[in-house]
């Protein structure tokens, strides 16, 4: 497509001189489309000039009208203080979108990624835990990122850094040992685990004995002892069956299982290269790196004092060992802020671990705010926990009473509830910046009409039908530009001609709500111009075009959609 920006950028740079990238990164899009389709702020020149930026704009105008008239991309450039203003040729704008919209298959699709490789840490719940709605929101994020990282053309790798390792599991072997015939962990994995988990817990506060013997198991553990490989094995397995229930609706994918223990004998050469820096230091019997020199108050423990490893040091060794398989460019970690501490205490540390200044710039820790009910905190302790699957197939119920009241002879009603409820998870997931806490309320995320993922979804199944009333899809080539030059066409036509950039967007700041609001604007773009407009009309030429840009409209509603991780129902 062309790119309206650079050309408005490289009549600008011919007329003065600076590089037309700078100007391309000055370039705005202003609010209100009275003041052009793009505006160059000439304030951003004005200490480069010596000159106020009134006066440059005035300046600058005399010199590219001239290549303003030839250019037949845009209309024309006016002032407005210290403001130029370009109006873009709607009908060149219609034009392209159109035709980029007939000729890919994958509307956004992207080469810009060529050559690089992103590592994506994400959704990571824990054996022999619940699956959480803290993990819920790490699968959804990741996922997302996971997509739009890959259309654009980047190479891609998931990671399920699974949490399969740590003293906890020393517990659980003892719990099994003691009482596990009591227990039907097949039947009920997670649920059995954790009372074995809770009551070992116990026992441990009041029997330092017991606490001894979880204690050397995870010891045997890491050495490799049988018996206590055989049962982690097969907690684990039993936790990924259950886990799996939960990808399954999802829909998610990984590229690589590989969780804590995977790095249970890459630590070593951590501590050797730590050791080697001299700043490995002894406390109390543990290994630590003291941190406070770059501002961070807790030292990162590599050791403890008993000689067992730390979630950091299984970090650490798995940014080296991704650095090494992967040579990443960017390596995310997605987990609630909970873990920002953590993060700042290993990224530090990795400093010390030689690698090329290309990973350690690289990593980032992509965080996200808590799941909130309407009344409180949902607490992931013991006792409060929602199970994640059991939310899941709330919401897919609630999704088909909803169904059962609008549509009730709705063929597919099943997999459509699926769609819509597991949909409106997602998108509340998404639906505002990550960092914020998000507030799960039923109501609010299977609103039909509100900022959802039913809207959404809801919209596109209206240009569906659309499509289907009118019985036919015309030929892009067919379509005259004048057709569809009105401000609520246009309104459509902009927003798709955005897309790409959105997800650019999304990619620099790891924000997928980026894509999620985008998606809010498209829908109601397209709701007011169905609104406006009748669609099937007497001008023939105007009904094609209004049909087109209808197709184009559910196109691009359903890749975002996708994208996002959510799917489209045709009807609903
Ligand atoms: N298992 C951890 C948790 O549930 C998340 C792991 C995140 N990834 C990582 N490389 N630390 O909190």
């Amino acid at each position: 497509m062309k790119n309206f920006k650079q050309i408005i950028a490289s009549i600008i740079a011919k007329a003065t001189n600076i590089k037309e990238q700078e100007l391309t990164d000055y370039i705005e899009k202003p609010k209100d489309t009275k003041n052009g389709d793009y505006a160059f702020p000439c304030f951003r020149l004005a200490k480069e000039l010596k000159k106020a930026p009134p006066v440059i704009a005035n300046e600058i105008k005399e010199k590219i009208e001239k290549d303003i008239e030839q250019a037949k991309e845009i209309d024309k450039v006016e002032i407005a203080g210290g403001y130029l203003n370009f109006y873009i040729n709607k009908e060149t704008l219609v034009t392209e979108v159109l035709n980029e919209i007939a000729k890919s298959e994958e509307y956004g699709k992207s080469d810009i990624g060529n050559g690089k490789n992103i590592v994506i840490d994400y959704s990571a719940p824990n054996i022999a835990k619940p699956f959480h709605i803290g993990h819920l929101r790490s699968t959804v994020i990741g996922g997302a990122l996971y997509k739009i990282y890959k259309i654009l053309g980047y190479n891609v790798i998931g990671i399920n850094h699974l949490g399969d390792y740590g003293t906890q599991f020393g517990k659980l072997i003892e719990g099994y040992k003691l009482w596990g015939n009591e227990y039907d962990i097949e039947k009920d994995p997670i649920n059995e685990l954790t009372k074995i988990y809770i009551r070992i817990n116990n026992l441990c506060k009041e029997d330092e004995n017991v606490l001894n013997a979880c204690r050397d198991n995870f010891k045997k553990l890491e050495n490799g002892d049988k018996y206590c490989t055989e049962l982690w094995e097969k907690f684990r397995n039993l936790s990924l069956q259950e886990f799996k229930k939960v990808y399954d609706l999802l829909e998610s994918k990984f590229d690589s299982w590989n969780g804590e223990a995977f790095y249970s004998d890459k630590m070593p050469e951590v501590i050797e290269i730590l050791e080697k820096t001299g700043k490995l230091q002894e406390s109390q019997g543990a290994k630590i790196i003291n941190l406070e020199e770059q501002g961070i108050d807790t030292p990162c423990i590599i050791e403890k004092s008993n000689g067992s490893t730390t979630y950091a040091t299984r970090d650490l060794a798995a940014i080296l060992y991704r650095s090494r398989k992967y040579d990443f460019d960017k390596a995310l970690y997605v987990t609630s802020y909970e873990q920002i501490l953590h993060f700042k205490q290993i990224f530090e540390v990795a400093k010390l671990l030689g690698l090329k200044e290309k990973y350690i710039k690289g990593l980032e820790h992509v965080s996200f705010g808590m799941v909130l009910l309407p009344t409180g905190k949902m607490s992931t302790r013991e006792g409060n926990v929602i199970k994640l699957q059991d939310l899941l197939n709330e919401a897919i119920q609630r999704a088909k009473e909803i169904i059962e009241q609008k549509n009730p002879n709705l063929e597919n009603k099943e997999e459509i509830a699926k769609q819509v409820g597991i949909g409106a998870v997602i998108f509340n997931d998404l639906a505002n910046s990550r960092v914020k806490d998000e507030i799960f309320d039923w109501d609010t995320i299977l609103n039909f009409q509100g900022e959802t993922g039913p809207y959404i979804q809801y919209t596109y199944v209206r240009t569906k039908s659309v499509l289907k009333k009118a019985g036919y899809i015309p030929k892009e080539k067919d379509i005259k530009p004048d057709k569809l030059v009105d401000e609520y066409s246009l309104q459509i036509l902009k927003l798709i001609y955005d897309f790409q950039e959105i997800l650019i967007q999304v990619t620099e700041k790891n924000e997928p709500s980026i894509l999620s609001r985008y998606l809010i604007e498209l829908a109601k773009a397209y709701s007011s111009f169905y609104n406006e407009n009748r669609i099937i009309c007497e001008d023939k030429q105007l009904q094609d075009a209004r049909i087109y840009l209808t197709y184009a409209a559910g196109k691009v509603l359903k890749s975002g959609a996708n994208l996002l991780g959510i799917n489209m129902p045709n009807e609903m």
